[in-house]
């Protein structure tokens, strides 16, 4: 039997995903003033939950207050006290909705923590982003003590998240965060067991998986967001991608979402294509940036995997998706105008309409699609007629005032 966008999914845990969508990741910066989840996320959440996607998979979550994202994201460091395990608890609620899985994100920006939120941040080595500096701070080398805590602050917040509701986790080793910071040579200069090797690359990534699997039990989902490159000369190639899927299924998990890319690469975005210097036909066709790796991806592993990045259209998902390549389809950008797009695409809309109709004339940038979810926080629906540039003013007056409330750092 062929699968289609309305198969369920079931996962190497026991868990069954209702379909074949997944939300992606979407940082909402809608935490409080001391970090803790909120009313305006639970909202958000339930807008989701509501709109018919297999998987919500939330923006990312720190696991270490001093190293921020975006000064509005959610941490869960050290025990909580009882308003963030209620608000927590009410956002799961909330989000897990309609049969609906919720996995938390789960972060360590390492040297991309911004500067408005960390003089100092941390890396695998004091290698800087090639950023400008009054963006991003330069960042010191983690001690290996330290290293080994992150190991304990993921397992933590993953124990923390199954408690309080949320019915699985993903691990953030994309976009240049900190697991990804080492496996990549680029960042890793150590000449200790966390770098040289690609197995000492992978070392902490693998060992946040398996603490988290220790804590949590053998049914609870665990998702790792994977670069399948990050485009950059001398960083994580592609090759060491596959070893690492591979390394990643032996440790037991249950679903791998691929993107690629970082803040200085963005091909996540797809603001790079990711077959050399001119567009290839089949990806502009195929609408997702990363199938060709994807492709490569399933020869090694039969993990579920989901692709993120660029499907926009039903005929591209359903082709994908019978393609036999990918297993879900993840959406961004989409989910941050139309909260219920995998409804209206199972009812049988050709695409995620108001992509576009409204957005890509807008020039929407990064900014904006933040916006946009801050109004679903607030009960609001996104002004699609708001230009890139307006957008861009207010989200960085929006970053700026949420930095400033930050409490007790
Ligand atoms: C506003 C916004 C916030 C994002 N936040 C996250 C995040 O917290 N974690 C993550 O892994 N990816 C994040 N991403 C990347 C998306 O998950 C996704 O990989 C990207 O948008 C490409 O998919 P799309 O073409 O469907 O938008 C974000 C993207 C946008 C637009």
């Amino acid at each position: 039997m062929s699968i289609t966008l309305a198969s369920p999914l079931v996962l190497p845990c026991g868990a069954i995903i209702k379909n074949r969508f997944g939300k992606a990741p979407l940082t909402e910066g809608l935490a409080d003033p001391l970090n803790r989840a909120t009313e305006r996320l639970a909202r958000l959440y339930g807008r989701w939950a509501e709109g018919g996607s297999g998987v919500v998979v939330t923006g990312n979550v720190q696991v270490d207050r001093r190293y921020l994202e975006r000064p509005g994201n959610v941490v869960i460091e050290g025990p909580q006290d009882e308003a963030a395990l209620a608000a927590l608890r009410a956002y799961a609620a909330a989000g897990t909705a309609n049969r609906t899985h919720l996995w938390m994100q789960l972060n360590h920006p390492g040297r991309q923590t911004p500067r408005r939120v960390c003089e100092q941040p941390v890396a695998p080595s004091a290698v800087p982003l090639a950023l400008p500096e009054a963006a991003f701070a330069h960042p010191r080398a983690m001690t290996a003590d330290e290293v080994t805590d992150v190991i304990d602050r993921f397992a933590h917040a993953a124990k923390v998240a199954q408690d309080t509701g949320f019915t699985g986790v993903q691990v953030h080793a994309a976009h240049g965060y900190l697991l990804s910071q080492f496996l990549t040579p680029l960042v890793n200069q150590r000449d200790d067991e966390w770098g040289g090797s690609l197995e000492n690359r992978a070392r902490l990534l693998l060992s946040v998986v398996r603490a988290i699997r220790t804590g949590c039990g053998a049914a609870f989902p665990i998702s790792v967001k994977l670069n399948s490159s990050d485009f950059q000369n001398g960083g994580f190639s592609s090759q060491d991608c596959l070893t690492v899927v591979k390394w990643l299924e032996e440790a037991g998990i249950d679903h791998l979402e691929i993107s690629g890319g970082n803040y200085e690469e963005p091909s996540m975005m797809g603001s790079k294509n990711t077959e050399g210097d001119k567009v290839a036909d089949s990806t502009v066709r195929r609408e997702a940036y990363f199938l060709t790796y994807a492709e490569q991806i399933r020869k090694v592993t039969s993990l579920p995997l989901m692709v993120t990045g660029g499907f926009r259209t039903r005929a591209a998902m359903e082709e994908a998706l019978a393609s036999g390549v990918l297993d879900m389809i993840g959406l961004g950008r989409p989910m941050c105008v139309e909260t219920d797009a995998p409804n209206k695409l199972l009812g049988g809309a050709e695409a995620c309409e108001a992509w576009e109709k409204r957005i890509r004339p807008a020039k929407a940038g990064l900014g904006w699609f933040c916006l946009a979810l801050i109004s679903h926080g607030d009960g609001k629906d996104p002004d699609i007629d708001l230009s890139g540039e307006d957008a861009i003013n207010r989200f960085l007056a929006n970053e700026e005032a949420t930095a400033t409330a930050l409490v007790g750092r």
